[in-house]
């Protein structure tokens, strides 16, 4: 394994690789979910960068950035237990500073429009502006040919695929089916804030989603229906508190009356002071 800091050092390594580059972009705190897209990346392509960076510009001024997770042993620990020695195949984790990302003065934002709108980016207004700055100045530096996202954050993926397209990146997005523990909970980061209480009560968002799933499997098309039996779960849960259900477009991310093509349930819920997110696919 490379552990990499600084920008010039990234350009320096990137201009002798020869074949393919996959890029996992990570704010690290590894999970078996990160590493799925890891060991993706390492079947796909000759070369694979990880970036580990907490962006600052993705957190509201409300959020977690000052208590969100770190621990760069512990994941450098994780990749290195994919790489396996024998394996022609180095992994490179390139770990910028702020300072690299955010020289001092640093005025420069990617924004991308309506599909920022709803859902996580009505809850976290400035977000997505966040993440797909600092993914165009990772997809700058690390210049690869495909890179890889999981489809537990729906929204971010549809934003980065439109960016994508946008600006002309060259670049193939990947996406990776979401990681659950056992009883279904999505992994994330941000689980280890949840109590023993909350752990068991965050179960909901799975259970919630799956009992909309089993209605649409049984032929049910009315969104509505849909979102109300999402909402209805939820409500069984005293941890739950609901900060949106979403039936929508899958492309669009506009919410839907009928279910007719390729559609996401979605949803947001604070269990305690904890916000997860989780979301299914239908069609
Ligand atoms: P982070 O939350 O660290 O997630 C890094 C990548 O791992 C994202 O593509 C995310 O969708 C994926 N991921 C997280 N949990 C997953 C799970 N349970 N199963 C499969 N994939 C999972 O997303 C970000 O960081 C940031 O916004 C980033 C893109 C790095 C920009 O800062």
């Amino acid at each position: 394994m490379n552990l990499i800091s600084s920008l010039s050092d990234l350009r320096t390594k990137r201009l002798s690789l020869l074949g393919t580059v996959g890029l996992v972009p990570t704010m690290g705190y590894l999970h078996s979910g990160h590493l799925s897209l890891v060991s993706r990346a390492m079947d796909e392509c000759e070369h694979v960068i990880v970036t580990i960076f907490v962006n600052p510009t993705q957190f509201g001024a409300n959020e977690d950035l000052s208590k969100y997770p770190r621990d760069l042993e512990r994941d450098l620990n994780l990749l290195s237990s994919l790489s396996s020695p024998s394996s022609a195949k180095e992994l490179i984790v390139w770990n910028p500073s702020a300072e690299t990302m955010y020289p001092l003065g640093y005025q420069t934002w990617v924004n991308v429009e309506a599909l920022t709108n709803p859902l996580e980016g009505a809850m976290r207004p400035g977000h997505f502006k966040g993440v797909t700055t600092v993914v165009s100045k990772l997809f700058n530096a690390t210049q690869p040919h495909k890179a890889y996202f999981g489809q537990k954050d729906a929204q971010q993926v549809a934003v980065i695929r439109r960016m994508t397209l946008d600006l002309n990146f060259p670049i193939e997005i990947v996406v990776c089916p979401t990681m659950r523990e056992d009883d279904g909970l999505a992994m994330s980061s941000r689980n280890k804030y949840l109590n023993k209480d909350e752990r068991t009560a965050a179960t909901i968002l799975f259970r919630s989603l799956s009992e909309a799933k089993k209605m649409y499997e049984a032929g049910e098309r009315n969104a509505d229906v849909l979102r109300n039996k999402m909402k209805e779960v939820l409500a069984s849960e005293p941890l739950a508190n609901v900060q949106y259900v979403s039936c929508a477009d899958y492309d669009s991310l506009e919410e839907l009356n009928m279910i007719e093509n390729k559609s996401l349930l979605s949803m947001a819920v604070f269990i305690g002071k904890t916000r997860l997110i989780d979301n299914f696919v239908l069609g």
